[in-house]
């Protein structure tokens, strides 16, 4: 981590605009959100589209104002500086590289900017492309670099200024899938090496989880949870959050016995089971048991017996549809040592008791 880095606090933060068609009312872009990100982390955004992840960004940068609470960068509340006075870098989806500048002016630009001395702003400039690896590019022009290529140039761009900060709004979305995947790495690597303190929106579950410090799930301009990628997926907080990152059955239990501690003593399938629970259990009526369907083994001696209702061949897995007591439920094989397994056919299997989670479902207790 680079020793200048400075951390982004919000806190409280709110922003409505003026409903569409009825200009007297409000709408919440972003509901009492407050988000911590330390020194050199990089932490993302992710929720689906409209639930306020860019006016987010846009208040950090200074292009919006929030209708109520406070932005620190460091220990410097900003809500009210100017863009200009916020040293924040911005990356967008559309790069957007001015096209009559070749790479080295378009990087060159914001030292310009800055009436930087002249030697200064060409070791910079060469540094950073030299770190991004388009040294060799610096007198092509955009339109004579592949996607790849410009969007390290908008990178390179971005942090050669040295931001306090630096937002990206889903930067990668784009390139084609390999390049995206490829990208998120190398962005990822060139991000920590500068330690650059950074916030990150995506659509794309795989992309957060892949690059994240910390996670931080949105719906409807509010956060619904925050946490490493890891906690997130194992433990979601609600049915929402659980079905937005990764796959997962939601099944029927029979019966709850007894809820304590974070754990769940439950009857799944006629038999008993202790499996992790959600805080939001605590004060439920109704409750779903959610099962990750590459946490359902095939198995001789499994407990259950599954009735195949679909197979399909993915190639890093095989995909089952099984019926088991009257429920439609989604296995992944990833070990697919079971080849011989046709729609049709009655299989035992079993469940890993441990990745299991009981999670309130009435959705009263949910919003
Ligand atoms: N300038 C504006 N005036 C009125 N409403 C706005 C304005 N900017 C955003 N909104 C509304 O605020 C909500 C959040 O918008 P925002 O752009 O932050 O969503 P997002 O999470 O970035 O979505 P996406 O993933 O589609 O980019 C949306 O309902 C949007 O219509
Ligand atoms: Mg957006």
């Amino acid at each position: 981590m680079s020793s200048n880095a400075v951390g982004v606090k919000i806190k409280n933060v709110s922003k409505t605009f003026p409903a569409y068609g009825n200009k007297s009312k409000e709408i919440y872009a972003v509901k009492n959100v407050s988000i911590d990100i330390e020194p050199g982390q990089l932490v993302t955004l992710l929720g689906p589209s409209g639930c306020g992840k860019t006016t987010i960004l846009r208040m950090i940068a200074g292009f919006l104002i929030p209708t109520s609470g406070e932005i620190y960068i460091g220990d410097k509340e900003v809500s009210k500086v100017p863009p200009n006075k916020r040293n924040v870098g911005m990356m967008f989806q559309s790069y957007a590289l001015f096209p009559h500048m070749n790479v080295y002016d378009n990087v060159a630009y914001g030292l310009k900017l800055k009436h930087m001395d002249k030697n200064e702003i060409k070791d910079r400039v060469e540094n950073i492309l030299s770190l991004m690896q388009i040294g060799d590019y610096k007198n092509n022009m955009p339109n004579e670099l592949s996607g790849g290529q410009q969007q390290r140039v908008a990178l390179a761009r971005a942090v050669v200024t040295e931001p306090s900060v630096l937002l990206f709004d889903e930067p990668l979305s784009n390139l084609d899938a390999k390049l995206r995947e490829y990208m998120r790495g190398e962005l990822r690597k060139i991000q920590q090496r500068v330690g650059i303190t950074s916030l990150y929106v995506t659509h794309d579950q795989s992309e957060a989880m892949a690059i994240s410090d910390k996670v931080i799930i949105m719906r409807h301009g509010m956060i619904e949870q925050v946490g490493t990628a890891m906690e997130i997926y194992s433990k979601p907080r609600n049915v929402f959050v659980a079905d937005f990152i990764g796959k997962a059955n939601f099944v029927k239990v029979d019966e709850v016995k007894d809820i304590s501690n974070g754990y769940a003593n439950i009857v799944l399938f006629g038999h008993e089971m202790n499996i992790t629970a959600a805080e939001n259990c605590k004060d439920a009526e109704s409750f779903t048991c959610m099962i990750r369907p590459e946490n359902i083994v095939i198995t001789p001696d499994g407990r259950f017996t599954a009735l195949v209702t679909a197979k399909a061949y993915f190639g890093q897995y095989v995909q089952y549809m099984l019926n088991i007591n009257g429920q439609d439920i989604e296995l992944m094989d990833f070990s697919q040592t079971n080849t011989n397994i046709s729609e049709g056919d009655k299989i035992r299997v079993d469940v890993m008791e441990s990745s299991l989670r009981l999670i309130a479902s009435d959705s009263k207790k949910e919003c």
